[in-house]
Parts: C-alpha cells; structure tokens; sequence
C-alpha cells in the first residue's frame, strides 16, 4: 500500500507494473479501486498509477474546500514525487476534468490524453444550481439519494449485476462531506475546450454508447478539439465504460499505449 505526505495528509496511490508511466483518475464519487479491470491487467510495458482523490478511498480529506485543481496538484505532486517527468494522463468523468485541470497547471507533464465518458464543457447555471443541490441533498440526509438517482445513470440497463454491486459499495464507502464538497468542486471547473485544441500529443477518448451522463456527443465534440484524436465508442457501455466493456476498453487503451 503506497501513501504519499502531501501538506500532512496522506494521498494514496496503486503503483503496478514497470514502463511507460500512465496516470489513470477516478470518477465521481468513486474511488481509484474503479478501475479495477485495468489493475487486475496492466499490459506488458506499461506502469499504471491510480490515485485516490484526497477525502476518497484511502486518501485524508485535510482541511478546506475541495477543487478540481486541488485534485490536479495532488496528482501531480505524486508524478513529481514519483520522479516521472512525462505520462499518459487519462480519467473517467470527474477523472477528466481533473487530467484537464493537471494538463492546464503543467502541460509538460502530459505526454499523452486519455479522456474517458467525460466532456470539455463548464456547468451552466442550471447545472450548477444541480451540483449544490446534490451537495445539500447528501449533507442534510446522506447518500441513498444519490446512489438511488445516480447509479441508474452511471451504468447501462444491461450492465452486469457484479459491477453494479461494486459501484454502489464505492459510492457508499466515501463520507458525504466529501461528496457533498466534489459536487460544489465540479460546479466551479472552467470550460476546456480552448486547452484541448492546443494540445499537440496523441489522445484517446472512449465513451459508452450509452452513456446517460456524457452522452456520445460529448465524446465527438471533445475528440473534434484534438488534432489526430482516436475515438472508441464502445457498444452498449454505459458512463462508466472501462468497468461495463473492460475488454474492449482494456484493448483499446493498450493500441493506444503501443503506437
Ligand atoms: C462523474 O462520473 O465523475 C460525474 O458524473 C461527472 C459529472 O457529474 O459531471
């Protein structure tokens, strides 16, 4: 088990396999255990690291609020503690929005995009006015709201009983203040999509077919901003596609990784 101290608190991390560094970053309001398909089979060559967002799994909350580019330090102070000077920087959802934020704060540290059932795009004001009122829903009375209105829309009508298990277990093992405060954290993210067209490396965005929450159409704006970009668009996935297609996914992201 892998902590790292950053200001006091212990940010947790999985560091499997040895090669080219790739960082993968969670969804909300899961936690790093999410990508569990790609943990249990890391291709040959390639070195995957999976944080915990800070106040997720096993990484402390601290002090204050939280932001998307708090997370985005995080993760970068882990590169840096790692000693890696470039990776591949990819996440699920809220996951993207963080690689977003970690490729706006220090560009030269992404060599490569992985941009999974995500979007470019800001809230507008009635989604912001969504977000707080989730925040408020979970403080005042905990998670089964969520988990009752959310799950639904993170996974496909056809996706697996065991998958669904273990999502809501994750939804449920973090503490409501801290989804409550990654609610208002993704409230406050700017708009992308000026970022992603300047950014010159090769990138990969994979989207369930579908995907209730970043529908496709998200996925093919996003890919349209990147010169060169790959699209998967797997069939019959829903949000969470790298747990409800893993093959696919698995195999997708690996010829990305090989070329
Ligand atoms: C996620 O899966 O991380 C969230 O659904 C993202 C969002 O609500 O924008």
């Amino acid at each position: 088990m892998s902590f790292l101290p950053i200001d006091g608190r212990a940010y947790h991390y999985r560091d499997v396999g040895q090669g080219r560094p790739v960082l993968l970053l969670h969804g909300f309001p899961l936690t790093g255990a999410s990508f569990w398909p790609q943990l249990d089979a890391v291709p040959k060559g390639v070195r995957l690291i999976v944080p915990d967002h800070r106040g997720f799994g096993q990484s402390a909350r601290g002090e204050g609020p939280l932001s998307i580019d708090g997370f985005a330090a995080d993760a970068l102070a882990l590169l840096e503690a790692l000693k890696i000077s470039q990776a591949t920087v990819g996440g699920v959802s809220m996951g993207g929005y963080i690689a977003m934020a970690l490729l706006r704060a220090d560009p030269s540290r992404v060599d490569r995009l992985v941009l999974i059932d995500t979007q470019c795009n800001a809230d507008d004001e009635a989604g912001k006015a969504k977000r707080e009122a989730t925040a408020v829903e979970v403080e005042t009375t905990g998670l089964d709201s969520l988990v009752e209105t959310m799950l639904p829309k993170l996974l496909a009508s056809k996706a697996p009983d065991e998958v669904r298990r273990r999502v809501e277990e994750l939804m449920r093992s973090v503490d409501p203040k801290t989804v409550a405060a990654a609610s208002r954290a993704m409230a406050g993210r700017p708009d992308s999509r000026e970022l992603l067209s300047r950014f010159a490396g090769p990138s990969l965005v994979v989207v369930g077919t579908e995907d209730a929450i970043t529908p496709v159409a998200k996925a093919r704006e996003l890919a349209a901003l990147m010169a060169g970009s790959r699209r998967v668009e797997l069939e019959g996935a829903g949000h969470l596609s790298n747990l409800e297609k893993p093959e696919a996914f698995n195999a997708a992201l690996a010829e990305f990784l090989a070329f």
